[in-house]
């Protein structure tokens, strides 16, 4: 069905409201478009049936509004959400990023850290790469600084201070670790600093695959840094308990890795 909502004025001025960030968001397939096709699919039901005389309140439409705001509320959440834990976990200031040249492989479709960055009062240069996003829908304060790539292939640019990987470089069998890391040392400044988040490390517990890839993961990064001459720290930032009893918990450190030119 097309989109074409004849609105009451009344209606029409409430839907205003959030209209430029929701079209905006639509047009950009944004990742809150889904829900919003939904929601407008539902408030058009809505809207048919007003036309043909079977009414919706008022309120009804102002709680549709609400949603729409929430929705957008939602997503600033997540960005601050995103950015807080960027900074904690990868263990940085504000200050530490001031001046830098940054970049963020695996970024997300939304690059919420770098959304997020761009809005602080910092001088950065900033570059984010994945492979899940489409670079014609990007938002436009997005274009030219996140970029369709994948990292264990090739890297853009080049001359970054910071490198990070949060939840994107993993040792499983179809992945390419290695070459994710050299191919970021390549391109990491003197005095530099990589950061891969988090690296799983098994205490206790029956978590075969998981010691697998911790072992693999440690043999890269430690020849990595042997070959490059760069220094390695592995700190653990957290823990994990799963299992549903004493005897039978798993437990694993969440590490995060540290590569220094
Ligand atoms: C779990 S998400 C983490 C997103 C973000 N870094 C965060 O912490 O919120 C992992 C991201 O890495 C991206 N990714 C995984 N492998 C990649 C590769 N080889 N090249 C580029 N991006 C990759 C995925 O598409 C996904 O967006």
């Amino acid at each position: 069905m097309e989109f074409e909502p004849t609105f009451s004025p009344e209606k029409k001025r409430n839907f205003e409201n959030n209209e430029e960030w929701a079209v905006k968001e639509l047009r950009e397939g944004g990742e809150k478009s889904k829900e919003l096709k939904a929601l407008i699919d539902k408030k058009w039901k809505r809207h048919e049936k007003y036309l043909v005389g079977e009414g919706e309140s008022a309120s009804e439409v102002e709680d549709d509004e609400l949603t729409l705001k929430e929705l957008k509320e939602e997503m600033e959440k997540e960005k601050e959400e995103v950015y807080n834990r960027y900074l904690k976990d990868l263990e940085l200031s504000e200050e530490d990023l001031e001046g830098k040249s940054i970049l963020d492989l695996g970024c997300g479709e939304m690059a919420p850290f770098i959304q997020k960055l761009m809005e602080k009062d910092l001088e950065v240069e900033l570059k984010g790469v994945d492979i899940d996003l489409d670079e014609d829908h990007l938002p436009e304060e997005l274009e030219g600084v996140v970029e369709y790539a994948n990292f264990e292939k090739e890297i853009p640019g080049d001359d970054y201070d910071y490198i990070f990987a949060y939840g994107s470089i993993f040792a499983y069998e179809w992945r390419d670790p290695e070459s994710a890391i050299l191919n970021a040392v390549e391109k990491l400044n003197t005095g530099g600093e990589i950061k891969i988040m988090p690296i799983s490390e098994p205490v206790e517990g029956d978590i075969k695959p998981m010691e697998k890839q911790w072992n693999k993961m440690k043999s890269i990064l430690e020849k990595a840094a042997e070959e490059n001459n760069l220094t390695l720290e592995i700190k653990g930032v957290d823990f994990m308990i799963s299992g549903n009893d004493e005897k039978n918990k798993d437990i694993w450190i969440r590490n995060l890795a540290t590569l220094k030119k």
